[in-house]
């Protein structure tokens, strides 16, 4: 059995994600990451801020704190969004970590080595007046395309045109300020993907009929239009220094690689983090030297990031010329929508992970999203569609079926599993469909096509309902004492199948429901197909306890609320 490594793209430290983030990385890979371990797989689930970079500079600056001090406190502010998501990484780490400076260090050094780095002369803009060169973001002025006054030297965000500083009408220092801005001549370091496109090629060409369509074709596209030479090192105070014994000259003048450049060699050194905390942990390298075969390296990430992973990143591990383990499978997501435009931050349209939780748990959230991931396209959020499906799925569909078989039974027949009755021909159909959907389920989770598993849940808590439903133990009772047991039994069992099954998409909820039985040792390992199609594993007399209604029902007014408070619409 391999074992199964796994990572999502590392959410930049500056600001709270919000929930289309939240679905395109983190959560669909926790899903995934419980469900693996549910079936005893040796898992390592690796995450971490990306904190490098001009934006957390000028977070920094706009906050007056030292731009350390912001990484510190903003990873942990997402870290514990995170915690109450219940996502339960091995180690969320930090990029700016010493173990992450010496690696891409080590990178860089073995790039430069094998003939893949080079120092050019590139002309910049240097502000005088700051003492310092400026990045492409620090550099503000006119749009020539717009006539917007904010535009920023990498792109205009009103007409969202890419620009270069020079471009700009009436630049101006980010910083100061200052208009008096002149061009000069700076050395950075180069990466030569134009040498490893062959390598790239053959190497994605041995992958992509694996991935996703969505990811291949991202990859193709960017391989199509050919591998170019970029500048992996920048002018600024926060990064990954360039390493003196290598580019005494470069490292003097205080250059810092690309925040694109560290961050994902950080999926290593987060592992080396995490490794470096416990003596216990499995050595780091283990996860990821020399184990083409034994790991299976699955990427979670959204689309936009998809050129980094499939390509670049790609081709700095093989530019290394030492065996890193590179990615088996990419999971790449779609947008989430909100109301079909885009999640603002600026405009404060849509709904940030903090907020989400200040309204309710993890579970409401997690379900909803997965069930509504933007796999095959871009999915839209709206407060009508979430609360729709909390109160069928999750409050009706789940919920109410636990409730009601428990504490009907415990009104009849006390607090325990009752005992009588034989399984007939609905429990041997009820069986049968059981069996299927489980199967079906897994071979979705297996193919990690999440809304089809998410489905295939919802169709077995159905299931459920309709053999209720059918045998109707209310009226049963009243002619057949063993018989409306026997189906209170079978409930009692599918209640506790749904909280093992269930447990990657609402872990809480799953204990929960697991914890309302007296059971002796821990039953979240998984339900063998004889299991399911039995059910019953739960034997007569095991205590039991009714668990407090285990989702809310949200109200008409809930929504209105919700609608007002975020926005009901992108306009
Ligand atoms: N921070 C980037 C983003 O949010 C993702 C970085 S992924 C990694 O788009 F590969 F660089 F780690
Ligand atoms: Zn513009």
């Amino acid at each position: 059995m391999a074992r199964h490594l796994i990572t999502s793209a590392l959410p930049y430290i500056n600001g709270i994600k919000h929930l289309g983030n939240m679905v395109g990385s983190m959560l669909p890979a926790d899903v995934y990451s419980r469900y693996l371990r549910q079936r005893g797989h040796d898992v390592l689930y690796i995450c971490a801020t990306d904190e490098h970079g001009t934006p957390a500079e000028l977070a920094a600056k706009e906050q007056g704190i030292p731009v350390a001090e912001f990484c510190a406190q903003a990873h942990d502010a997402q870290k514990a969004v995170y915690d109450g998501f219940a996502l339960a990484f091995d180690y969320f780490g930090r990029s700016s970590s010493e173990q992450n400076v010496e690696i891409t260090q080590h990178f860089a050094r073995r790039l430069n080595e094998n003939g893949f780095i080079e120092e050019r002369a590139i002309r910049q803009v240097y502000s005088p007046t700051d003492g310092r060169f400026l990045p492409d973001r620090y550099v503000e002025g006119t749009c020539p395309h717009c006539g917007y006054d904010k535009a920023r030297g990498d792109q205009c965000e009103n007409c969202t045109r890419v620009l270069d500083p020079t471009d700009l009408i009436n630049p101006r220092s980010a910083i100061s300020g200052s208009t008096d801005l002149e061009v000069r001549e700076t050395k950075h370091l180069f990466l030569l993907q134009s040498k490893l496109q062959h390598e790239v090629e053959e190497w994605v060409s041995r992958h992509e009929d694996d991935w996703p369509q969505l990811a291949s074709s991202i990859a193709r596209k960017w391989l199509n239009e050919g591998l170019h030479d970029r500048a992996i090192t920048r002018d600024l105070d926060w990064g990954v220094p360039v390493p003196a014994d290598t580019w005494p000259e470069l490292a003097a003048e205080g250059k810092v690689f690309y925040v694109w450049f560290d961050a994902p060699i950080e999926y290593i050194g987060a592992t080396k983090e995490w490794a470096d905390l416990d003596p216990e942990n499995r050595d780091w390298k283990s996860w990821w030297y020399d184990v083409d075969t034994d790991v299976r390296y699955t990427e979670f990430m959204a689309k936009d990031n998809v050129p980094f992973h499939t390509v670049m990143f790609p081709a700095t591990e093989l530019g290394v010329r030492e065996p890193w383990k590179k990615v088996d499978y990419v999971k790449a997501f779609n947008w989430l929508t909100y109301y079909g435009g885009k999640f603002s931050t600026s405009q404060k349209r849509g709904v940030f992970t903090d907020q989400a939780l200040d309204i309710l748990p993890a579970d409401y959230w997690r379900y909803f999203l997965i069930a509504n991931a933007p796999e095959s396209d871009d999915s839209s959020f709206t407060w009508e569609h979430f609360t729709a499906t909390v109160n069928k799925d999750l409050a009706d569909t789940l919920g109410n079926f636990v409730n009601r078989v428990l504490s009907f039974s415990k009104k009849r027949f006390g607090e325990e599993v009752p005992a009588g009755g034989e399984p007939g021909a609905a429990e041997a159909k009820l069986g049968e469909e059981i069996a299927r959907l489980l199967a079906e389920y897994e071979q979705q989770m297996e193919a990690l096509q999440f809304r089809k598993a998410a489905a295939a849940l919802r169709a077995l808590w159905s299931a459920g309902n309709s053999y209720l439903e059918e045998k109707a133990p209310w009226l049963e009772i009243k002619t057949d004492k063993d018989g409306a047991a026997l189906t209170l039994r079978t409930a009692m069992n599918l209640i506790h199948l749904y909280a093992v099954v269930s447990e990657p998409f609402i872990p809480a909820t799953s204990a929960a429901m697991r914890q309302a039985f007296a059971l002796p040792s821990d039953t979240a390992t998984w339900i063998s197909a004889d299991e399911a199609r039995t059910l019953t594993a739960l034997t007569p007399g095991i205590p039991f306890t009714v668990p407090p209604v285990l989702f809310a029902k949200l109200t008409d007014e809930d929504l209105e609320n919700y609608k007002e408070r975020f926005g009901g619409s992108p306009e």
